[in-house]
């Protein structure tokens, strides 16, 4: 398998390149400060006697995974603390295709690129289920593709590309779907504090044996690149994802682990809140000015993510590549994701020149 590198890393390079100012909402890093208290724990850890700089424990620091099984409601075993959320998502797929008949992997069109890279790395095959319009899964068409051969159904909310919250009634049907065809519903919970509809509902709240959640710190505290994040599996899939874990990884960082936990104890809910205040703010003067520029759009109910259609200008990378020259903005080609979206241009809402983005937008396309 050749290294395929992933279609962001080219248009950020492009960007990089360009020979004039671009505003970068490609990638979904953060631009927001971390909580204190994680900055906190990481110059606590760096004094720190040197045991502590040794291995951890392989499925993740004691306290940290005691912390995250007391506020999901989980038992501590089922908790396997990892790389980020795309280590979570690789543990649950693998040993989800290992344990489930079928080679099928249910994913949604658009899709988030690493989980159909992930179902092809794993030898698996792919059934796409489309979403409507406004970015909406309807599980009746998970329901539909489900047949004997699928051992995976994998969904993120709210979700990135669409910006989607899937509430608790589809998360309940996505479950269903799973146990009556013996699939594991992958249920990706990455963007949890980012949801602006009030509808979302972890895949925990299922209590179903054919549920995994991945989730991570990365976007909550805005630390992409600690790489800290967990899965809870269900009991019969612990085993084999810790095994996996620790052959590939030996374990996780400790100090990365050590500040995460600090964070989650000491910091309080305004800065989740203060965050998503901030992100609306910004959905909302983005989405004024693409209706300044004529634009399709999906509002977001969550996540930090706004896809985009322009008249006549199809989301493909030499599309792409032309805004970043011809208008400075930096977006995600819609081709990127699949097929349902390929018109489209997704913009990262993770840059406080969002509203300049748009104003540059609309200024090209009027
Ligand atoms: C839906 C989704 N899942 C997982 C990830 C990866 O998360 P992490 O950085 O914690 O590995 C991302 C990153 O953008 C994402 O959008």
């Amino acid at each position: 398998m050749s290294y395929d590198e992933p279609l962001f890393f080219q248009v950020m390079a492009y960007a990089d390149e360009a020979d004039r100012d671009v505003v970068d909402m490609v990638s979904g890093n953060p631009d927001w400060e971390p909580p204190e208290p994680l900055r906190e724990g990481l110059r606590e850890f760096a004094d720190a006697p040197v045991e502590q700089y040794q291995y951890p424990p392989s499925e993740g620091l004691a306290a940290l995974r005691e912390e995250i099984a007391a506020r999901r409601g989980v038992d501590v075993e089922r908790v396997v603390v990892t790389n980020g959320a795309g280590e979570a998502n690789y543990l649950a797929m693998a040993c989800g295709l290992e344990a489930h008949p079928g080679n099928e992997v249910i994913l949604t069109d658009p899709v988030y690129p690493y989980y159909s890279g992930r179902t092809e790395m794993l030898g698996a095959d792919a059934r796409f289920v489309p979403v409507d319009d406004d970015g909406r899964l309807d599980p009746a068409d998970v329901r539909e593709a489900a047949g004997d051969d699928t051992a995976l159904i994998v969904a993120c909310s709210p979700n990135n590309p669409t910006g989607a919250v899937y509430g608790e009634e589809v998360k309940r049907e996505l479950a269903a779907v799973a146990e009556a065809n013996d699939a594991l519903f992958v249920s990706d919970e990455v963007y949890d504090h980012f949801d602006f509809s009030g509808r979302f509902f972890s895949a925990l709240g299922c209590d179903s044996p054919n549920v995994a959640v991945t989730n991570a710190f990365s976007k909550s505290m805005a630390v992409t690149g600690l790489r800290v994040g967990y899965a809870v599996l269900p009991e019969r899939l612990v085993g084999p994802a810790r095994t996996r874990h620790m052959l590939v990884n030996v374990a996780g960082a400790a100090p990365s682990q050590h500040a995460v936990l600090n964070a989650l104890r000491e910091t309080p809910p305004d800065y989740y809140e203060r965050n998503r205040e901030m992100l609306c703010d910004r959905v909302d003067a983005f989405t004024d000015a693409l209706d300044e520029a004529g634009a399709d759009y999906i509002t977001p109910e969550g996540a930090f993510y706004v896809l985009a259609r322009f008249d006549d200008y199809p989301g493909t990378l030499d599309n792409v590549e032309r805004l970043i020259d011809e208008a400075g903005v930096a977006g995600m080609p819609g081709e990127a994701f699949g097929t349902a979206y390929d018109d489209w241009i997704r913009f990262a809402l993770v840059t406080p020149r969002a509203v300049a983005a748009a104003e540059r937008l609309a200024e090209y396309f009027r």
